[in-house]
């Protein structure tokens, strides 16, 4: 059993790792917690059974102490992963850090090698790594089943009101304040290429902008808010009301506290969420919110040997979901998480080769949190630290998970310079 302090008591820090500890008591217990909002220490405290002296403001105030735990969580807004990871070397934790790294290039790179020199476990939360989906994608690719990879295309299907939640409204619409979108949302699918396409990435090119959530769209009748009488609300999609208030009333009694109605209050109910719509930022018109980055980008990627892949990522879905296929020199792979169904086919001289389908569904009894993968990683995750094994090959390490952020910081220099060719410098390659 481990005990982990926790900085960043939202979405991931307390409903995916902290929510952890109350269903695995045996493997893990928190003992320190952090968070500027003092409603959610004190509402986290009582969940987690933390006393007074354990709570701590903020997570410097917490990394003041002396180390309180075996690990600890960095599950704070990513423009604070630096401080709070250098920080947290130094008292000498292993690290849980969320995913990205930070959103500054040089910033990752010293993680890394202040990681390596201090000998700590830092596995990032590539979570999609541990989903079964992507796992039996990767053992079918080492196997050699279909050859030798000579291309990947991959799509991200954000989903239109999740994109309108997180990166319109939310706490990732602004670039200079969290981290621009390839990096805030793909660099999970990069690190996905990368990892099945196991090379180093040379050069990348990238287009992409925020197309559609901009004022000049905004229908004529729109309003401010969503709530403040706007005249189209009934046949527009991202209505908020619609949005948190309607789906709200379809989940379970005892399921109402999740996200991404926990994103907009601490205790949603329809009367705090519709004061959250008439007051805070989830209420906004998305056609006229304070939001920048992108709603579309495309990603062209070459690997050494000529190994070359291509991602999309779109916000006009109307799932959540990611579709992939792997082009290989004897078969091919084609997957989707939503149906969680991967389809193989080795070339055999027929014309219309049946595939073999895998069905990840009934091989899985758990497919919630990022196809699985949240739960399987911290699972992991537990045992490094109890193993002490800090030799950095863990499948998320922070040497591991560098060539994604690089990536991503490359396609984002691309973008905004016309898809101008980036070839990604050495550290990428020894990455
Ligand atoms: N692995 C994934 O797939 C995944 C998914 C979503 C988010 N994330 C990442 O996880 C991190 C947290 O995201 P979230 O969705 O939980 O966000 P969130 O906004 O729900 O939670 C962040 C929490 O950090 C707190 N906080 C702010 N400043 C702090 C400080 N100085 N000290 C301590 N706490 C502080 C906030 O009050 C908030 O409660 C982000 O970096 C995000 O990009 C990863």
């Amino acid at each position: 059993m481990i005990k982990i302090a926790i900085i960043g008591l939202g979405a991931r820090g307390a409903e995916v790792y902290g929510a952890y500890s109350l269903k695995h008591k045996d493997e893990i217990k928190v003992v320190a917690i952090s968070d500027v909002s003092q409603e959610k220490l004190n509402k986290y405290a009582k969940i987690f059974k933390i006393p007074d002296n354990m709570c701590f403001k903020n997570g410097e105030e917490l990394l003041k102490q002396e180390k309180l735990a075996d690990a600890i969580v960095i599950a704070s807004p990513d423009h604070l992963h630096y401080n709070h990871t250098m920080k947290a070397l130094e008292v000498g934790y292993h690290i849980l850090l969320e995913k990205p790294i930070s959103p500054n290039q040089d910033e990752c790179i010293e993680m890394v090698q202040k990681a390596n020199r201090l000998n700590k476990i830092v596995a990032v939360c590539h979570v999609l790594r541990y989903a079964p989906l992507f796992q039996s994608i990767k053992d079918i690719i080492d196997s050699g089943e279909i050859g030798e990879i000579v291309h990947i295309n991959q799509i991200e299907n954000v989903g239109y009101w999740h994109q309108a939640h997180s990166f319109v409204r939310g706490n990732w619409r602004k670039k200079s304040e969290s981290s621009p979108m390839i990096l805030a949302k793909s660099c999970h699918d990069l690190d996905i290429i990368s990892w099945f396409i196991n090379k180093p990435c040379v050069k990348i090119s990238s287009f992409g902008s925020l197309k559609y959530f901009r004022k000049e769209n905004q229908p004529r009748g729109a309003t401010n808010r969503c709530l403040n009488g706007c005249q189209v609300k009934d046949t527009c999609p991202y209505d908020a009301e619609k949005i948190y208030i309607e789906n709200f009333k379809q989940y379970p009694t005892d399921q109402k506290e999740v996200w991404p109605f926990i994103v907009l209050d601490n205790h949603p109910s329809e009367i705090t969420l519709k004061k959250a719509l008439l007051e805070g930022p989830y209420g906004r018109c998305v056609y006229d919110c304070d939001n920048d980055v992108v709603d579309h980008q495309i990603v062209n990627m070459e690997f050494i040997e000529g190994v070359t892949a291509s991602f999309t990522m779109c916000a006009f879905s109307g799932a959540t979901y990611r579709q992939v296929k792997v082009m290989g020199t004897k078969g091919e792979i084609i997957a989707n998480d939503l149906t969680q169904k991967v389809e193989v086919k080795v070339y055999n001289g027929e014309f219309d080769i049946q595939p073999k389908v895998i069905d990840i569904n009934s091989l899985n009894e758990d497919l919630s949190g990022h196809s699985g993968g949240d739960d399987k990683l911290l699972f992991d995750f537990i045992k490094l630290v109890e193993s002490q094994s800090t030799n950095g090959t863990y499948l998320t390490s922070l040497n591991h998970s560098l060539q994604s952020h690089l990536m991503a910081f490359a396609s984002e220099q691309s973008r905004i310079n016309d898809g101008e060719i980036i070839y990604l410098k050495e550290e990428v390659k020894n990455a």
